[in-house]
């Protein structure tokens, strides 16, 4: 429980110590809800990123983790996931642990709007439509051209993307795209 009394200062003018942070509440109301990709949309997302032990791998809204996990297992590469929901990182840390690869990827409590991206060479997606648009500013400015952007489920708008694979059986189409970052993106 966040416990601040009445008080006349706003909650960011509090000392650290007056403030009793919920260790198991998302920072602020998730953009996207919790939903885990399933294994074949993974296998997809792995296929079309197709990483390797020089990558640093980021899952934006990371939840239990195992995308970036299996990402790092295959590759041997470095990895990061970022989640509001701090009871989700935990889970992925310790999913991390279960899977041996603690020493390869790191979990944080933070929002992927404020998450620096600039070491990132593959970039791994599972949002909504609007979100993946809002943040495609961000991911244009802050990856290195060569970078591979992948997106279970939604696309990015008008910006086409460079590859799509087709899963198919289900009740409707179910793609996942990828991006590669173009040498003429703004930076
Ligand atoms: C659909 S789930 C995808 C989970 C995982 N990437 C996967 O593919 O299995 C979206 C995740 O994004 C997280 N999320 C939503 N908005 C976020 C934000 N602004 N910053 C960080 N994480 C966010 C949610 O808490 C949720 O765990």
């Amino acid at each position: 429980m966040l416990l601040i009394a009445s008080c006349r200062y706003p909650a960011r003018d509090l000392p650290g110590a007056w403030l009793q942070i919920d260790r198991d509440r998302p920072l602020r109301q998730p953009d996207v809800p919790y939903e885990p990709s399933s294994d074949r949309a993974i296998g997809a997302m792995l296929e079309l990123a197709a990483p390797h032990r020089e990558d640093v791998i980021y899952d934006l809204g990371c939840g239990d983790g195992r995308v970036v996990i299996d990402a790092v297992r295959l590759s041997g590469a470095r990895g990061v996931g970022v989640d509001l929901d701090p009871k989700l990182v935990r889970l992925a840390q310790a999913n991390a642990a279960r899977a041996g690869v603690s020493g390869h990827v790191s979990f944080y409590t933070r929002d992927l709007f404020e998450t620096e991206l600039r070491e990132a060479s593959v970039v791994f997606l599972f949002l909504w439509p609007e979100i993946n648009r809002r943040l495609l500013p961000k991911l244009l400015r802050e990856l290195r051209p060569g970078a591979r952007i992948v997106s279970n489920m939604h696309d990015m708008g008008e910006y086409a993307p460079t590859r799509r694979i087709t899963l198919q059986g289900g009740p409707q189409p179910h793609h996942v795209y990828l991006w590669v970052v173009p040498d003429s993106a703004a930076k």
